[in-house]
């Protein structure tokens, strides 16, 4: 009899020696003995002729479990590049410039995969949008398709953290706190302005980017699930340091009030030899996800199936959640399985990393998307619906193949006007799926 292999026995990316375990924690870790300071953070002088210098992502006063900064030794201070020059750049757009769109359901086919030399940066597009990086508030969704590493250019993003979630290819992250391996059901977070590399395992990678212009993502309270369950803080998995003493002719690109910027810059930025701090990059590994759902019938919301979220200023309202939709069973008895028909005062992307999303018969393929905006009626289709009326209750269900994923907003993402335009290639036939849903109401028959 075979069976499909559990989380604990599937490849692992990263090897335990090189990352450390833990959300949100105060790691402390040197690549050379010594080189970390003890019992200061800047001393007259750092080992090995080290730079100190901290990075802050809260304000300074932030009370302290909202608390971000790291500390970083390393060769050459970030202060040490030429002058940004404004670069340009055809797939990536601001959300503040997007005009209002209608409330239609939209849905997207994956990215097509480059055939020209295109790296993580070059192959970025926009397809979505909410708030502004300038008020850090909302949030921007991005897809990249690339083929090849970035070579002699490094990134940092000024106007909010990216949540990286790779659909295909395995990508290394190489950032000033260390290296992260991150493969299609993993996902990471890049903290604002942390700088990095993105280079490719194979010929082509393809994914989503969150870009959350807002507070930093966190765990979410678990409330009467207790200590623990959904994504359990060890398997947060962060970087050891890893350094590079390069020099020549590189480029530093930020990306600061919604527009790419370049300047010159003659070393690797990623020269960072010891830190400490809990601003950091993380990576994730969905499998790991600890599923949790109704045992007797109904289901509930689908905020049970929180991975992140990005508090707002409104108790209990996220600026952005994400959402993860795994492998699980449904036993709920006498139920209408799927996800049921609604309309949220939220709004939804969502975006398939593996197989098929159990409210979709078709059409949702993994690297799409779709988009179901503020009180816009959506829920299964029509196949669906019919499949889910009929099936015998009393028999548990197993939903195996199948990795999903939301990002949900309080407000409003609009469309970039690429995505609606064709890059990636909209659908023009999406409102179709629930045009199937026949009449069966009959008020003779209860
Ligand atoms: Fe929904």
């Amino acid at each position: 009899m075979t069976r499909a292999p559990h989380v604990n026995e599937l490849h692992r990316t990263d090897d335990p020696a090189d990352t450390l375990s833990g959300f949100g924690n105060e790691f402390a870790v040197e690549a050379l003995p010594g080189a970390l300071p003890r019992g200061r953070n800047s001393p007259q002088r750092c080992a090995y002729g080290l730079y100190a210098e901290q990075v802050t992502a809260s304000a300074f006063t932030a009370p302290r479990h909202a608390n971000r900064r790291s500390w970083l030794y390393r060769i050459r201070p970030s202060a040490m590049h030429g002058e940004f020059t404004a670069l340009a750049h055809a797939g990536l757009a601001d959300p503040s410039a997007f005009p209002p769109s209608a409330p239609n359901r939209l849905r997207w086919d994956p990215l097509a995969l480059p055939s020209a030399p295109t790296d993580f940066l070059d192959g970025l597009v926009t397809v979505a949008g909410t708030g502004s990086a300038e008020a850090q508030t909302g949030s921007a969704i991005h897809l990249y398709a690339a083929n090849r590493s970035m070579q002699g250019r490094y990134f940092y993003n000024a106007d909010g953290e990216w949540l990286i979630v790779p659909e295909r290819g395995t990508i290394v992250l190489a950032t000033e706190f260390g290296r992260l391996t991150v493969e299609p059901c993993e996902i990471a977070v890049i903290p604002r302005g942390v700088r990095y590399r993105v280079e490719l395992r194979g010929e082509h990678a393809r994914g989503y980017v969150c870009e959350n212009f807002g507070a930093s993502l966190k765990l979410p309270d678990l409330g009467p699930i207790g200590a623990n369950g959904l994504a359990n803080p060890r398997d947060f998995l962060a970087p050891r340091p890893r350094y590079e003493d390069l020099e020549g002719r590189f480029e530093l690109v930020a990306k600061f009030l919604g527009r790419l910027w370049s300047a010159p810059i003659d070393h690797s930025p990623l020269d960072v030899v010891a830190w400490h701090g809990n601003h950091v990059p993380y990576k994730y590994d969905l499998r790991r996800f600890n599923v949790i759902g109704s045992i007797s019938y109904d289901h509930p919301d689908p905020s049970i199936f929180l991975v992140l979220h990005s508090p707002s200023d409104t108790p209990g309202t996220s600026n952005l959640d994400f959402v993860v939709f795994a492998p699980r069973w449904l036993v709920g008895l006498d139920t209408f399985r799927p996800p049921w028909f609604h309309r949220n005062v939220a709004s939804e992307y969502m975006g398939l990393i593996h197989g098929v999303y159990d409210a979709k018969a078709t059409g949702f393929a993994p690297g799409g998307g779709s988009l179901h905006n503020c009180m816009s009626g959506h829920g299964p289709d029509a196949a669906t619906f019919a499949k889910a009326s009929s099936i015998d209750t009393r028999v548990p269900q197993r939903l195996e193949d199948t990795m999903a994923f939301m990002f949900e907003s309080r407000t409003v993402f609009k469309p970039s006007p690429a995505a609606l335009t064709g890059r990636p290639a909209l659908q023009a036939d999406y409102g179709a799926c629930w045009a199937g849903l026949g009449k069966h109401f009959d008020p003779e028959r209860p």
